[in-house]
């Protein structure tokens, strides 16, 4: 059995927002300490910063950095990571149970970030803390000078404004797991109460609501639908938040988890587009996905259950092809809602679920998700294309019959270039016929290939008879031919 693909420059999705190729740095385990910093490394400059990692990080090609947390965010004093360093206090962080040296910071973050070419998404605390010192978080961040929190900014040796754009009110409120949880109304109202203040400090400034911290939350919906109700008017996004167990389904569901991922997108939909309708609004509320991966989560051991630790080596998961070709088809997914969907995150960036691992004192690496990211960051370029799609069906214990190939492209007007990203979910491999009737002068320049039987990532000579390996990822790459 074939899979057809047909191709037209006219079935358009939207741009492709380069936020959505975003990643998350938490003080979590090793992502900060020995991950992104470690002063003595031998890659490291003057600050601690590694330069293999930043190196990598350039690579991987990420757009937007959510920090610092995560749940770390809900018990975090943001005064604590700035000034000088021998006067920051060591604190009990307790989300991890580990011990917070504060020796990086927002001052360190925002170094690291320019150095990284990425846009800094900051999260404020809003479990132990609340407007207060949300609102005095964006002074120091964005007002240029004249009033305490900005002149602390320049006492701290920092004379502009970071000048942050995308703001996170908290994160995972619903969470029993979450310092300072609370319930829908609680978090709406105080979502809309800080957002206001903040705005009063930047009215420029964009806000992201939590939404569940996954799909599966007992309140899932109703929590989006309340929290929007209080906050429609301060927030632009909502966030979603979820992570695909390996181990927790059966294994076809595994790999067909970009089917859980667009329903849950379009749920988030429908939920905020309910609230517009209530509300009568004329604004629609974009959504962010700023926490989003494969982890092995059945394998994780809660705080509770852990000593503290100085620099806990935590949910340091190793990949494999198949949870590459899952996280290919997550961007799939992703750009196929670039309509609604603008502000990814994939969680996290170093050693916590990453793309990139680290030894400290040692190499960095890249792991198996690294190149499907690298390559979609890369290459989706333009508009999005809807492509029609004909596949064979695979049989899943959890969302039944589905089909195994999944593909979505991009189309760059001004290059002209078009690129296509496939997978082929299924156990069978799957002769592809691509029809490009709209594009008649485009030829496939390279094809970019990998799977589980091969979990590196292959060049392939590129060739009109396309065969999709058993689960497997795939860009597409094609040009006009030259006109003579
Ligand atoms: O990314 C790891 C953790 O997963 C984050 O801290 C939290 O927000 C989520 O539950």
């Amino acid at each position: 059995v074939v899979a057809q693909l047909t191709l037209d420059p006219a079935f358009t999705v939207a741009p492709v927002d380069r936020r959505l190729f975003g990643s998350f740095v938490e003080h979590m385990g090793r992502c900060v300490y020995t991950g992104i910093f470690e002063p003595g490394h031998p890659s490291a400059d003057a600050d601690g910063l590694r330069g293999d990692v930043l190196d990598l990080v350039r690579e991987l090609g990420v757009t937007t950095i959510r920090y610092p947390g995560g749940n770390f965010v809900s018990n975090y004093r943001w005064e604590d990571g700035v000034g000088p360093r021998g006067d920051r206090p060591r604190r009990l962080d307790l989300a991890w149970r580990a011990l917070e040296s504060n020796a990086f910071g927002l001052n360190e973050f925002m170094r690291w970030s320019s150095l990284a070419g990425v846009e800094p998404m900051m999260a404020v605390n809003l479990g132990t803390r609340g407007i207060e010192a949300a609102a005095e978080l964006v002074e120091y961040c964005n007002l240029t000078e004249g009033t305490a929190a900005s002149d602390l900014r320049r006492k701290h040796g920092v004379a502009q404004p970071h000048d942050v754009r995308l703001w996170c009110l908290g994160n995972e409120m619903d969470g029993p797991w979450q310092i300072g949880s609370l319930t829908a109304d609680e978090y709406g109202r105080l979502a809309a109460r800080a957002g206001h203040a903040m705005r009063r400090v930047d009215p420029t400034i964009e806000l992201v609501a939590c939404g569940s911290s996954n799909s599966d939350m007992p309140t899932f919906a109703a929590w989006e639908a309340t929290v929007l109700e209080h906050a429609y008017d301060q927030v632009d996004y909502i966030s979603l938040h979820t992570y695909y167990d390996p181990e927790k389904h059966d294994e076809a569901s595994f790999r067909a988890s970009a089917v859980d991922l667009d329903g849950f997108i379009d749920n988030v939909v429908s939920t905020a587009d309910y609230v517009r309708a209530k509300l009568r609004r004329q604004k629609r509320i974009k959504l962010s996905l700023d926490e989003w991966n494969v982890w092995y989560q059945s394998r994780f051991t809660e705080p509770e259950d852990r000593a503290i630790e100085d620099v806990p080596a935590l949910i340091e998961d190793d990949y494999n092809g198949t949870d590459a070709v899952v996280v290919g088809n997550l961007l799939i997914s992703m750009l196929r809602h670039a309509d609604r969907l603008t502000v990814g995150a994939q969680a996290q960036l170093v050693n916590v679920i990453a793309p990139i691992r680290t030894r400290a004192g040692g190499e960095a690496w890249r792991q198996t998700i690294f190149h499907p990211f690298a390559h979609t960051a890369r290459l989706a370029r333009g508009t999005v294309l809807r492509p029609a799609l004909t596949s064979p069906d695979m049989t899943t214990g959890r969302f039944g019959e589905v089909p195994s190939v999944d593909a979505v492209a991009t189309h760059d007007e001004e290059s002209g270039a078009l690129t296509v990203f496939l997978v082929n979910r299924g156990t069978e491999p799957v002769p592809l016929s691509l029809d490009l009737r709209a594009f008649p002068q485009h030829r496939i320049r390279e094809h970019l290939t990998l799977s589980a039987g091969r979990p590196e990532l292959v060049n392939q000579a590129p060739q009109e008879e396309i065969l999709l390996p058993p689960v497997s990822w795939h860009a597409l790459c094609l040009t006009p031919e030259e006109s003579k």
